[in-house]
């Protein structure tokens, strides 16, 4: 388990960033170590592509799914069920309940299914006294309720901020962290605060990932407009605590498949917990390519953890890096502009060290070539090039 020094040591091996235009950034607070998250969680959220229209055959025939296509054996393990899973009023024991008609077999039920698949299960409340969707939440209830998911064989809980009273966020995410610490099962908590107020500064103390921003759409404009909320975030991730810029909305037919695998790839360099957010039972070929790249997928979950960042910004044309723990240089080379481009970084500019030549390796064409220093592409309209870089 890596304590705080451990994870100081591991910025310190950062080394210096070239040429970033990153506002440089000072890591405060502490981190929780629960144990889990060592790498950035990956699975399935049934909010962007279902909202509350779920019930619970499409949640098991989504985790009938995510074995089927290959998503479990790429990585992928939570299945998490967002907003109106609940009854609109609570028990007569003061506990959540399932809604009657959506989950009549009960949460547990579900839970058992999907952990009969290999995978793990993950629920959602607010830290409000209502859901979003206006249905019951968690504030001043967190220990049953944590206590409820326990019972349920929860493995993941997503924790949304609407009807929070005014109260004080640090002290209602407090709440449900210690009501966390307090049950007998292993949890992972996902703080969802939309970004408001800096929760990279205090969120990694109390939970595993937090929400940077408010909520992607499927739409080229949200994606991007989400990833350049990212930038300077990158010292605050490691092992155990992540930025998390929101699931992803590959599949779900607002964007081209182009940009999906911009997304795609840009998620996979900002250590991005990837929860998918398409319908996993019905999915093309090439969603199925995108999400269950593992050249790609080996970037996100490399152990070190050392989240990407943006490296330069030429308008349109950005270069993004990632240092790996095998001592390679991830890099995503991004065209924004409506025209196609010819993109060109190098060696040093990624952070990689002076070598006579590299290795390149093509990680959406999957071929290698190498290089004396330069890193270059065609770039398609919205469009990336995505590389893995080593010293030879
Ligand atoms: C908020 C969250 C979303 C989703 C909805 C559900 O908007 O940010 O991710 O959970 O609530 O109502």
């Amino acid at each position: 388990m890596m304590g705080e020094t451990g994870y100081a040591q591991k910025l310190a091996d950062v080394g210096p960033v070239p040429q970033t235009n990153e506002k440089m950034v000072k890591v405060t607070g502490s981190r929780w170590d629960n144990g889990l998250a060592k790498t950035p969680p990956m699975g399935w959220n049934s909010w962007n592509h279902f909202g509350c229209d779920i019930n619970e055959d499409i949640i098991k025939q989504t985790a009938d799914a995510m074995v089927e296509s290959g998503m479990k054996d790429a990585g992928y393990e939570y299945v998490v069920i967002d907003d109106c899973w609940m009854d609109d009023h609570r028990d007569s024991n003061g506990r959540l309940t399932n809604d009657p008609d959506r989950f009549p077999s009960g949460m547990k039920a579900v839970a058992d299914y999907v952990h009969s698949k290999g995978l793990k299960f993950g629920i959602y409340t607010s830290e409000g006294t209502e859901t979003c969707q206006d249905l019951p939440a968690s504030l001043d209830h967190e220990k049953v309720d944590a206590q409820s998911f326990a019972e349920w064989g929860v493995d993941y809980v997503k924790v949304d901020n609407c009807h929070n009273q005014g109260r004080p966020l640090e002290e209602r995410y407090t709440a449900m962290h210690n009501a966390l610490k307090a049950v007998d099962r292993p949890i992972v908590f996902s703080i969802c605060e939309w970004g408001v107020k800096n929760p990279w500064e205090w969120a990694g103390k109390l939970g595993n990932l937090w929400r940077t921003t408010g909520d992607i759409r499927d739409s080229w404009q949200s994606m991007t407009r989400i990833l350049d909320q990212q930038v300077g975030l990158y010292k605050y991730a490691g092992p155990g605590g992540w930025n998390d810029p929101d699931m992803l909305e590959v599949g779900n037919g607002g964007m081209t498949n182009t940009e999906y695998r911009a997304h795609f790839s840009l998620w996979c360099i900002l250590d991005a917990p990837l929860m998918a957010g398409n319908d996993l039972r019905h999915m093309s070929p090439e969603t199925v390519d995108i999400l269950t790249n593992k050249e790609v997928l080996e970037v996100n979950q490399d152990p070190a953890g050392i989240q990407g960042h943006k490296v330069s910004d030429a308008g349109d044309q950005e270069v993004w890096a990632k240092k790996m723990s095998d001592g390679s240089v991830a890099v995503v080379l991004f065209n924004r502009g409506d025209d196609y481009a010819f993109m060109t970084t190098n060696a040093k500019a990624v952070g990689l060290p002076d070598a006579s030549s590299y290795k390149i390796r093509n990680l959406w064409k999957h071929q290698d070539s190498s290089s004396e220093d330069l890193i270059r592409s065609y770039v398609p309209s919205h469009g990336v090039a995505m590389f893995r870089v080593w010293p030879s």
